[in-house]
């Protein structure tokens, strides 16, 4: 019953624009997306290279300093995350604090905001060196934090760091290694982690990124901006979907493995019930993303002994959607979290840590974005408007009078 465009008329130039469906909030060289025609780059170089080519870190490289690094360069990022993987002590204290059920994603931007007090000399976000220092701390340590969410969840001791890994193994390590039983990390495993880390590693303006640079624009330090994107992530229609998937598939799986049934249940919008998985805001064609991890998904799940009776399903639910009016009129394809659960479930991560997993794989794409923000001249607070459509001036009326 609301007259938009009298409210709009009343209120000069302001745009309505809810979910910011076209109102671009920034200029940005990190990341291009043509999501009609299924493209991602991360500056300028398509994400399928990089996914076949390169390595997590040298991605990382790229978005944060522009370019890709010469061998030194790579080296010697490497090695300055290297050396700082380790928490403070009293850090390792911080996880008993948490019920054992707790979820990891809430442990971990908890964790993550926490951080920031054992560096509180170092936080200037107007400092480069200090950003520096923080945006590696980070990478460094969000491994290590994931590894004891997950830990603290099953009740194991929280293990150390082990620099002579690298990055991925370091951290599947310090995740499945007992101090009691030898651990080989499977090297198959850990590279198919660091590629789906590629995929997931920036997606220009999405939720969180968009709720990191807000957080930032107000001259938070990086550890409080990441962490709230942490939050942002957590939820089922961003991040959170790659969970939500995967319960999905279970679910179906439970009530007899009738794929029609729910799709007929989705297309009749019962409530709460969507295709999980499925649909992007700028994507209008095939995440170019979900195409790469449905190949990692088939290749990691030949490798079991038993196939996964979700991958079947998964795989049922997607021809049935590709070829119903209800998608396609809608352009609803899978975006990148369709497979990625099952993948993660076949590595042996519990269902909890697969949104936990999206958030190591994005780090470097918020830290990028962050720092791109805090570097333009042009930046200022974020400071949406609004269109008020409340009562209009009202006497104060006393309690017992009401
Ligand atoms: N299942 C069923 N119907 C859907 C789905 C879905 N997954 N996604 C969108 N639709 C329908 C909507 O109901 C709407 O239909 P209508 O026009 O009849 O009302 C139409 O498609 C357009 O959808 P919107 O909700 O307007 O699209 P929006 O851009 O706001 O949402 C989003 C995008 C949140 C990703 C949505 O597609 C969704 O909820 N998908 C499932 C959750 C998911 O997979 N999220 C991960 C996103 S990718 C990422 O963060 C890594």
């Amino acid at each position: 019953g609301i007259d938009v465009s009298a409210l709009l008329k009343e209120t000069g130039f302001v745009t309505l624009d809810q979910g910011f469906v076209n109102t671009a909030s920034t200029t940005s060289t990190i990341t291009y997306i043509d999501g009609d025609a299924g493209i991602l780059r991360y500056r300028g170089y398509p994400i399928e290279q990089l996914a076949e080519r390169s390595s997590f870190l040298e991605v990382s490289y790229l978005l944060m300093h522009d370019e890709l690094p010469t061998p030194q360069q790579l080296k010697d990022f490497a090695d300055k995350i290297r050396v700082h993987t380790l928490l403070q002590e009293e850090m390792r204290t911080f996880f008993s604090g948490f019920p054992r059920d707790a979820h990891p994603m809430a442990v971990v931007s908890s964790a993550v905001t926490a951080l920031s007090t054992f560096y509180q000399d170092a936080l200037d976000p107007l400092d480069p060196e200090q950003v520096e220092i923080s945006g590696i701390r980070l990478m460094a340590k969000l491994p290590t934090i994931a590894a004891y969410a997950y830990k603290k969840s099953i009740g194991h001791p929280l293990p150390y760091p082990d620099n002579s890994f690298d990055y991925v193994e370091n951290f599947l390590r310090m995740t499945f290694g007992l101090p009691t039983v030898q651990y080989d990390v499977d090297p198959k495993v850990a590279k198919i982690l660091d590629m789906l880390f590629i995929l997931h590693a920036d997606h220009e303006q999405n939720c969180s990124t968009s709720t990191v640079r807000l957080v930032g624009s107000a001259q938070a330090n990086l550890f409080a901006s990441v962490s709230a994107g942490i939050n942002a992530l957590s939820g089922p229609l961003h991040g959170g979907a790659n969970a939500a998937v995967l319960e999905m598939l279970e679910q179906i799986r439970k009530d007899g493995g009738d794929v029609n049934s729910f799709v007929t249940r989705v297309k009749n919008k019962e409530k709460g019930v969507k295709l999980m998985g499925f649909g992007h805001r700028v994507y209008k064609n095939y995440d170019p993303r979900a195409a790469i991890v449905k190949k990692a998904a088939q290749e990691m799940l030949s490798t079991l002994d038993r196939p996964d009776p979700l991958l079947e399903l998964a795989f049922q639910l997607e021809e049935i959607a590709l070829s119903d009016d209800y998608f396609v009129s809608r352009k609803l394809y899978p975006n990148v979290d369709f497979y990625t659960g099952l993948i993660y479930k076949a590595m042996g991560f519990p269902t909890k840590m697969f949104t936990v997993l999206f958030a190591l794989g994005r780090l470097p794409g918020w830290i990028a974005q962050w720092t791109e923000m805090m570097n333009d001249p042009a930046n200022k607070i974020g400071r949406p408007r609004q269109l008020y459509t409340g009562s209009p001036e009202r006497e104060f009326v006393a309690i017992d009078k009401r």
